[in-house]
């Protein structure tokens, strides 16, 4: 089965959570990526929900010390905007065949979301063996996960969606999955009011709970 990048799962595998963030500004992106450094959590990922996404993706992939994923992929173009400015993997919140297949054609990594066994079909079908579970929480949370584990047992899974420091957990205590994503350590609030300080306590305050 086509799996990712072997240095992909590596950082997922290594860091487990990933800060999901949506830049209202690329000029937020340097000291929010010295506030994930310092917190000891190396790795991003910025969504395409703004405008600042592409140039925030590489602002922050100049830098060695962090691994930068793009997330809220829904099209080609997008795929190609991210790669082009150095994201190492993509993250999608749905399956779309046509999106996998170019990026497998073009040896990218992508993670697609998905929130039924049929998802899980038509993804396993593409080739593909990590997948974000997304809406986590609506769709079930940890306990789905683990009925997912039955019929599906070679796969892994990143939940995202409702996930914080009071069922983080309860996720990662979970075999199939590699990692966790979620926005409650960079929100909105916190970005608007520039408070990288605070950015920073509330990384490593979920880096505590694991
Ligand atoms: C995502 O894009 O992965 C999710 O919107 C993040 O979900 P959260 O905001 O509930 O953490």
């Amino acid at each position: 089965m086509a799996d990712l990048k072997p240095e992909t799962v590596a950082a997922l595998a290594k860091h487990r959570l990933i800060p999901v963030v949506s830049l209202p500004d690329a000029e937020l992106a340097e000291p929010l990526g010295d506030a994930l450094v310092a917190a000891g959590l190396p790795c991003v990922e910025i969504t395409f929900r703004t405008p600042a996404a592409e140039k925030a993706i590489r602002i922050l992939s100049r830098r060695v010390d962090l691994f930068v994923a793009a997330g809220t992929v829904l099209h080609r173009d997008q795929a190609q905007r991210a790669i082009d400015a150095g994201a190492r993997c993509l993250l999608s919140p749905g399956t779309d065949p046509t999106l996998i297949q170019w990026c497998l054609a073009n040896h990218v990594d992508i993670i697609p979301g998905v929130a039924t066994p049929t998802d899980i079909l038509l993804a396993m079908r593409l080739g593909l063996s990590t997948l974000k579970f997304f809406p986590a929480e609506t769709m079930g949370g940890p306990s789905a996960l683990r009925a997912i584990a039955g019929p599906f047992p070679g796969l892994r899974f990143i939940p995202t969606g409702g996930i914080t420091s009071d069922n983080l957990g309860d996720y990662l205590a979970l075999p199939n999955v590699l990692a966790c994503g979620g926005s409650w350590m960079v929100t909105q609030q916190l970005l608007e009011q520039r408070d990288f300080d605070g950015i920073r306590q509330r990384v490593t305050a979920a880096l505590s709970l694991m």
